[in-house]
């Protein structure tokens, strides 16, 4: 109990340290790129408004000597936000990979063999990545970005159907962030220290340590909004619980790098690009559509699926059908005192051991039961069928009365 309730506050201290660490590292990366491409772009030096004052930023390939103040190399950022991350990680899903990582629908893995293919993942994505930065096909950066793109989807993919929806998402962003971070701690910091030995010592900088290095922080920057998506998607079960949500996963690439190329675009003095919010507007289309496809909702605009039969033939049960219902497969956990070993409280909050708890979680038990089925966590076996979820959508779909 005692372990349990600790348990809670870590993750809550890590959380947030993860979100203000993670807020410094892409408010400075987004920052200095646009200051870096402002610079590049016909003008030497730039000016900016703050609070207290305005300052003249000029780029200057003259390091300072020795003697001179220590430069500030940014970097801390970043690792902290890897590190708090992979610690949120632990806590949460490799800790409770039956609850979060597993799902036996897919593949009946013990929850140590998912922990183990989960960290293998967050090495073979940065591997085959910084393969693909480096590799020497005489690609252009368009192809090397068509291609690293590519891999990324087969990732989505490959994620999808190892984990749970759930762990899926969380997965698939983490490898996005381990690659990121990894491009500051393997490429950017070392190139900067190299260039800075480099012009201490009198000779020119190394323009393919440039081209590296402008390489990896302009992937960070494309990548940066998608991993905010994943990271976020947890509670939103329509996103990760669908059988298309590597295809939700994937849009959100597109439609996050899109957004993001719009203003590299005028950075660079390249104009506005009106085009990068259609295309990112249709990859959000297209996301809500495939998730509504996948799920097991009983949409009148989209052909409906397995469950249906079931859901046409379920007359609205009475509620303490679907009490008991709620009891045998919700209540183990989420109850003021859960039965389930290693849950201290509620998950979530979420109580439904009472008529008015069910009452009151009507909605949310629609979007985690019926129009998906992100709950019961699909590496626990509580025997809900369609069956159940048929006979919650008819009691919700006649107004999720407590007669
Ligand atoms: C074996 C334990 C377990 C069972 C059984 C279970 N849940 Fe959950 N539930 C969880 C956990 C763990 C979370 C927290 C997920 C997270 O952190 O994203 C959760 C979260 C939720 C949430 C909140 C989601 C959010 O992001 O705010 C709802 C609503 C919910 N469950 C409904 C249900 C319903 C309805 C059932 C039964 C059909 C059910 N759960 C069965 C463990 C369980």
């Amino acid at each position: 109990m005692t372990w349990s309730l600790l348990q809670d506050w870590l993750d809550f201290g890590l959380r947030w340290l993860h979100v203000v660490a993670a807020i410094f590292w892409v408010g400075l990366a987004l920052g200095f790129l646009r200051l870096n491409l402002n610079l590049k772009s016909s003008r030497a030096d730039v000016w900016r408004a703050a609070d207290d004052g305005f300052f003249h930023i000029s780029r200057d390939m003259n390091a300072p000597a020795d003697s001179q103040p220590q430069i500030g190399w940014f970097r801390w950022e970043a690792y902290v936000v890897w590190l708090s991350g992979f610690g949120l990680m632990s806590l949460q899903y490799f800790l409770h990979a039956d609850l979060y990582l597993v799902d036996l629908r897919l593949l009946p893995m013990s929850p140590p063999q998912a922990v183990g293919v989960a960290l293998a993942g967050l090495a073979v994505g940065w591997l085959v990545y910084d393969f693909l930065c480096k590799a020497p096909f005489g690609w252009n950066e368009t192809t090397r970005r068509a291609a690293i793109f590519v891999f990324l989807v087969a990732v989505a993919y490959a994620c999808s159907r190892l984990f749970s929806g759930r762990g899926a998402f969380l997965e698939f962003g983490a490898i996005l962030g381990t690659i990121m971070a990894a491009n500051v701690a393997h490429v950017l910091v070392p190139n900067q220290r190299k260039m800075l030995a480099a012009v201490r010592a009198g000779a020119p900088p190394d323009e393919k340590r440039f081209a590296a290095s402008r390489q990896r922080a302009l992937h960070n920057n494309y990548l940066a909004p998608s991993v905010v998506f994943l990271m976020l998607s947890n509670h939103y079960p329509l996103a990760f619980a669908g059988r298309y949500n590597w295809i939700v996963a994937s849009l959100a690439l597109i439609a996050g790098a899109s957004a993001r190329h719009f203003f590299i675009a005028r950075h660079r003095g390249q104009g506005d690009l009106w085009w990068t919010w259609g295309v990112a507007a249709m990859a959000a289309a297209a996301m809500v559509a495939a998730s509504t496809l996948g799920s097991g909702c009983d949409c009148p605009l989209i052909a409906p699926r397995d469950a249906t039969e079931a859901l046409a033939a379920a007359v609205a049960p009475r509620f303490a059908q679907v009490e008991a219902i709620v009891a045998a497969r919700c209540a183990v956990c989420h109850a003021r005192e859960p039965a389930w070993s290693g849950l201290a409280a509620p998950p979530k909050g979420v109580r439904l051991d009472t008529p008015a708890f069910i009452r009151a979680h009507a909605l949310d038990i629609a979007r985690q039961a019926v129009w998906t089925r992100a709950m019961p966590p699909p590496g626990v076996d509580t025997g809900m069928n369609d069956t159940d979820r048929a006979r919650l959508a008819a009691w919700l779909k006649a107004g999720a009365t407590l007669d």
